[in-house]
């Protein structure tokens, strides 16, 4: 007999309940896996809805200390806040300013909201007047080793102003051997570098742009961002920033690219973070405003699949929906 062959074997035996569904399950979903992304903009008392995000809101500062109770009473621990600055400029100076609009978040937070964890991600292209990820040559293309030096000071500022985690998201090469130094040698040893290793360049990101007012003014970013054709570069990216000491590597975007979310988990055995975009969020809302799918359903299960493929973590749009579903499920 074959093992496992019908009569004798009848998978359908370990499904008729749900108590036995649970016991044989493979992959659970918990809030803890969530890190919420949230979108701080200047002034007062401002929360302006991303037309293109239903459900997602640009925050002023003075809004965040609110924002976090609820995240931490629906049991959503972390963020990874993106920046709206004031003025944008060629050097995107706003970046690196400790009086930047990401530092006075982060201050905000850890005086406010001290249980919260708080990511922050590291980028040029919401804070330069261009919007493409780092400083331009004359050609207009970027130079990779004269942004390390931006994306340091970047970094460093935001540790200073009391990051827990700093996420590199540019795509430049050899970024966060740069950012290590620069953050040890600041004396911030303790704080983990979560690497947008594997970021391919995406049409789901058209939705992000809108709210983080960051697209590129000319061209597009295939010139640093990866080519979604390619898995086996995906796995070497992320080999790269292991060896160049990140802590966790990411896969982004999460749901075209779950091929290569498996290999990077399987091949490096490393924490990994898969990045379920703000285009795959819209697509959702989009369908399940229009009846067409079962939004609870439907997003439980794709964020099921994104942890079944290996992300020990997920950033995601959908944390504080799927978060209050997850309890009421029990
Ligand atoms: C900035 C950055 C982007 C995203 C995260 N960080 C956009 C981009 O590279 O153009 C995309 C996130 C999303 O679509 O949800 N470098
Ligand atoms: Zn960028």
């Amino acid at each position: 007999m074959q093992y496992g062959s019908f009569p004798f074997y009848r998978p359908r035996r370990m499904r008729a309940t749900e108590v036995a569904r649970q016991l044989i399950r493979e992959t659970e979903l918990s809030e803890r896996d969530f890190i919420y992304p949230v979108f701080v903009r200047p002034g007062k008392g401002e929360r302006r809805e991303v037309p293109s995000m239903p459900g997602v809101f640009q925050l002023s500062v003075d809004l965040l200390a609110a924002e976090m109770k609820e995240l931490l009473r629906l049991g959503v621990r972390a963020v990874l806040l993106f920046g709206l600055p004031e003025h944008k400029d060629e050097c995107g100076s706003e970046a690196y300013s400790d009086e930047g609009i990401v530092q006075h978040a982060v201050r905000a937070i850890r005086a406010q909201a001290p249980d919260m964890y708080v990511i922050t991600d590291v980028c040029m292209c919401e804070y330069t007047s261009h919007g493409h990820c780092g400083k331009l040559t004359d050609a207009g293309e970027v130079d990779n080793d004269a942004t390390l030096e931006w994306l340091a000071a970047e970094a460093v500022s935001h540790a200073r102003a009391g990051a827990h985690m700093v996420a590199p998201s540019d795509m430049m090469d050899g970024r966060v051997r740069h950012l290590r130094a620069a953050l040890d040698a600041e004396g911030f040893t303790h704080v983990p570098i979560m690497s947008y290793s594997t970021k391919y360049a995406s049409g789901f990101y058209g939705p992000f742009r809108d709210a983080a007012e960051s697209a590129p003014s000319f061209g597009d970013r295939r010139a640093y961002q990866m080519d979604p054709a390619n898995a086996a570069e995906g796995v070497r990216e992320a080999a790269l920033d292991i060896a160049e000491g990140a802590d966790v590597v990411m896969v982004k975007p999460a749901l075209s690219y779950l091929d290569v979310l498996h290999r990077v988990k399987s091949e490096f055995a490393f924490p990994t973070v898969a990045y379920n975009v703000s285009g795959e969020y819209a697509m959702v809302k989009a369908a399940a405003q229009n009846g067409w799918i079962d939004e609870q359903r439907v997003v439980l299960e794709l964020l099921t699949s994104m942890k079944r493929a290996g992300a020990d973590m997920i950033i995601t749009y959908h944390a504080k929906d799927a978060a209050r579903w997850l309890r009421e499920r029990g």
